[in-house]
């Protein structure tokens, strides 16, 4: 195993604009910030990354409220689970951005929903009015409640999702190429406000998409934004080797983070890119307190926290599988899930180290991902420079249990650490987001 890396961690905070940030429970936390509709929630959020020198906020996102869990929403709203409320990420991240100056801001997106040319749009916009921090996560949806919202019986099956996928991708690049870097020249004399030679149609005709530009915004500062991908299946792996520059992924076990960063990497060289421009940052809930006991403590308040049901209303719409209808007590047999791959491997490797029977399961997964990051801050960092170290990831995308004080914890005690070990920065080197990730700016094609 090579340790000998120098580089610095990326570190990313997962949350969603609505009641969940890692843990099920966390909102009931005692320090949770139940605003979660106020403007200053978000505001105050962003400031605190950037206090922490973040790379982003990452604002997960669906279209429905979920219905898998007993053909019902009751428990996701009820107990305020992951799906029971999202504010629109987009509107959310634009008043970050005004709040911020460094911080990078993730929207995620469905390329199942929407047509490229608002999105290429939408992103544009965020992209010029944060000065180049805008984040894309490109999420192809699994949920039969959003076919439902969208006037359609059925979902996509996986194939077509990712073939629409692949084309939306295709045409947002050439719109947001549309416009020559230099196209836009604001000269008040001759007078010239956009130069027409430098802008053209893209007259793109293909199976999902016809759309002919050009983009009714100027090239974006980071020629297109950030792209960030977390699907697992093998369809899922390959559109992010091509495409992602950040991919988000969660484990039960350094192991399986190392070999996913290992396959991932050699995906990347095979669609001819160098593998260093293709980071991966795995979801991590960390629970760190001044003291090991301490943290012990915060852990038994929010599993107490944690209601079984909450976790398993929110597996079963990531798996697509209605998990009310099985035993209760019996572990979760193998299968082929119509959902998201990536939470199956995480449960179905969890299922066979430890035995849970489905809801011990629920609990473990409404509490989040990974146990392994609890401790005070010289263990949670120690545990995060090892990741690092055996190569299992890129830096992290951290889900702290509740918010603001989850975070609050994280960066003063454990961002400091970090720091004094060189692991990460104690200032941004550039202003964009491709500058914090180390990305280069992607010539017009
Ligand atoms: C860690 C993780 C986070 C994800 N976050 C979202 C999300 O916020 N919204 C969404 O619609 N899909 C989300 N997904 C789903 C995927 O991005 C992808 O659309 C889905 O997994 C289907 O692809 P697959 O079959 O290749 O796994 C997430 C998946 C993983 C593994």
């Amino acid at each position: 195993m090579n340790t000998s890396r120098n580089d610095s961690m990326h570190l990313a905070a997962f949350a969603l604009a609505g009641p969940v940030s890692g843990c099920h429970g966390g909102w009931r936390h005692p320090a949770a910030d139940t605003n979660l509709l106020s403007a200053g929630y978000y505001t105050r959020l962003g400031q605190l990354l950037e206090q922490g020198r973040f790379d982003m906020l990452f604002l997960a996102d669906i279209l429905a409220i979920p219905r898998r869990y007993g053909n019902s929403i009751d428990s996701q709203v009820r107990l305020g689970a992951l799906g029971a409320l999202r504010l629109d990420p987009m509107i959310v991240l634009s008043i970050v951005a005004a709040a911020t100056r460094h911080l990078g801001l993730a929207s995620t997106i469905s390329t199942s929903y929407f047509d490229p040319y608002p999105i290429a749009r939408a992103l544009a916009s965020l992209d010029h009015l944060s000065a180049g921090r805008a984040a894309w996560n490109i999420v192809t949806s699994f949920q039969q409640a959003e076919a439902a919202n969208f006037g359609l019986t059925e979902q996509l099956d996986r194939n077509e999702r990712y073939e629409r996928a692949e084309e939306f991708l295709e045409v947002t690049c050439k719109l947001w190429d549309s416009w020559d870097d230099d196209a836009l020249k604001l000269d008040t004399q001759t007078p010239l406000f956009a130069d027409p030679a430098k802008i053209r149609s893209i007259n793109h005709q293909g199976k999902w998409f016809s759309v002919q530009g050009p983009l009714n915004v100027s090239r974006p500062p980071q020629g297109r934004p950030v792209f960030i991908q977390a699907g697992a299946s093998g369809r899922g792996r390959d559109f992010a080797a091509r495409w992602a520059d950040v991919i988000f992924v969660t484990h039960s076990s350094l192991e399986s983070a190392q070999a996913f960063y290992k396959e991932m990497k050699e995906r990347a060289v095979q669609h001819g890119r160098d593998p260093d421009s293709l980071k991966i940052l795995p979801g991590i809930v960390p629970i760190v307190a001044e003291t090991e006991a301490m943290a012990l403590a915060q852990e038994d308040i929010l599993k107490g926290l944690t209601d079984p049901e909450a976790g398993l209303s929110t597996l079963s719409y990531h798996l697509d599988i209605d998990l009310s209808a099985f035993p209760q007590d019996e572990v979760l047999p193998d299968m082929d899930v119509p959902g998201v791959q990536g939470h199956y491997q995480e449960v179905a490797e969890l299922t066979r180290k430890r035995g849970l029977g489905l809801r011990a399961l629920g609990h473990h997964y409404g509490i989040g991902p990974l146990r392994d990051f609890v401790g005070d801050a010289d263990k949670v960092t120690e545990t995060m420079r090892t990741w690092h170290a055996a190569r299992a990831c890129d830096g992290f995308m951290i889900q702290v249990p509740y918010l603001p004080g989850g975070l609050e914890n994280f960066v003063r005690l454990v961002v400091p650490r970090l720091q004094d070990q060189n692991l990460f920065r104690r200032e941004y080197d550039g202003t964009t987001l491709r500058d914090h990730l180390g990305l280069a700016r992607p010539e017009r094609s």
